[in-house]
């Protein structure tokens, strides 16, 4: 499949949003109409070409038409696994990544799961992923680290195939990174499978409603109060592991029966080899204080960041390298403005 089918697929999945019938803000969400564009000769061919391997599934999903060869060619391992016997429907689809509603197959413990689906790296929101990086080596699709020199000799030269695998090693760290963590006792959902372009995880919701991200939720102040330790009990075990969530904020956490899950840990940092992990741990506290601040709870983000930091015996190091900053992102170009 060439560039601008894919970047067509990801043009009709961010226009046609028809996912699930969670709720935000307690009202119910719109989705628009899918637009009922007309098939060129080309997109037909290559429709007619995906047939065959389409017609060997049946998923309650009906995926617009070149999702579904995308969605296939993604989630259609775990259905030859037999992790899951159907796709449901869409959750959400964004600029990194669509989530999936899936029908566990018997043998799997829980009967829901979800399926998040990367973009492909040439497609995604190009966000600087190089300051995560850092100090990371690269894993491949068993989660090892990459050890064959024509693979990281292909990551170096960034060439075409060089890219696939940098892609997979992304999504290798969300997922290795749940494993440790779901190990280790932190609020993150269970981890059941891999593939080259998506991982397949411990859904949280029930069957009519995914749960809401916490930045959506109105908290009672106690009930805030709680998960808010709650989430420094999950920074700091991070912490331990020598790890630190690179994206946290009330985005990227799912409240559900008054309980919290953490999320989206491909960008998970080194807090020894990154020389930005203060900054970026930083970052994390501030944003999830943010979010607490305005259900109540009193706090100190750097104070707290920095002794959570100390606490775990790291120093509070001020600067962070401009090429690890995201002119795109406004927190990072304050941090450029402050350390000028
Ligand atoms: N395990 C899950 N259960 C229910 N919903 C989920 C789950 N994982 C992700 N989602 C939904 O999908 C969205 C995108 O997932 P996320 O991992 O944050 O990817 P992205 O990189 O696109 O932000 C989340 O905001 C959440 O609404
Ligand atoms: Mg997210």
């Amino acid at each position: 499949m060439d560039t601008k089918q894919y970047i067509q697929i990801f043009d009709e999945l961010d226009d046609n949003d028809q996912s699930s019938s969670a709720t935000k803000n307690g009202r119910k969400q719109k989705y628009p109409l899918r637009n009922p564009k007309k098939e060129s000769e080309s997109d037909h061919q290559f429709r007619s070409q995906q047939d065959d391997s389409a017609s060997t599934y049946k998923f309650t999903y009906k995926a617009a038409r070149f999702e579904e060869w995308w969605l296939l060619d993604s989630i259609g391992p775990f259905y030859e696994h037999k992790l899951i016997s159907d796709v449901l429907r869409r959750l959400k689809g964004g600029k990194e990544a669509s989530v999936y509603l899936c029908q566990a197959s018997l043998e799997s413990e829980a009967s829901l799961l979800a399926a998040k689906v990367y973009r492909p790296r040439s497609l995604r929101n190009l966000k600087n992923d190089q300051i995560y990086r850092t100090g990371r080596t690269d894993l491949g699709k068993d989660g090892k680290r990459l050890v064959k020199e024509a693979d990281i000799n292909a990551i170096i030269k960034r060439t075409a195939y060089g890219e696939e695998v940098r892609h997979t090693s992304w999504i290798a760290y969300e997922f290795s990174t749940l494993e440790m963590l779901h190990a280790a006792g932190a609020d993150v959902p269970k981890p059941v499978g891999m593939e080259k372009n998506a991982i397949l995880i411990e859904y949280i919701g029930d069957a009519g409603n995914a749960a809401p991200t916490l930045n959506t939720v109105t908290l009672e102040r106690d009930e805030a109060r709680e998960l808010f330790d709650r989430v420094i009990r999950n920074l700091d075990l991070l912490l331990t592991l020598e790890r630190i969530h690179g994206d946290l904020s009330a985005y990227n956490i799912l409240y559900w029966d008054g309980d919290i899950t953490l999320i989206d840990f491909p960008q998970v940092t080194f807090t020894e080899a990154n020389p930005s992990s203060w900054v970026i741990f930083l970052r994390d506290v501030t944003r999830v204080c943010q979010y607490f601040r305005s259900q109540g709870v009193k706090c100190d983000a750097r104070k707290l960041a920095a002794d959570l930091w100390t606490s775990h015996g790291y120093q509070v190091v001020k600067e962070v390298h401009p090429l690890y900053l995201d002119a795109e992102k406004k927190e990072d170009r304050r941090l450029w403005e402050k350390q000028k």
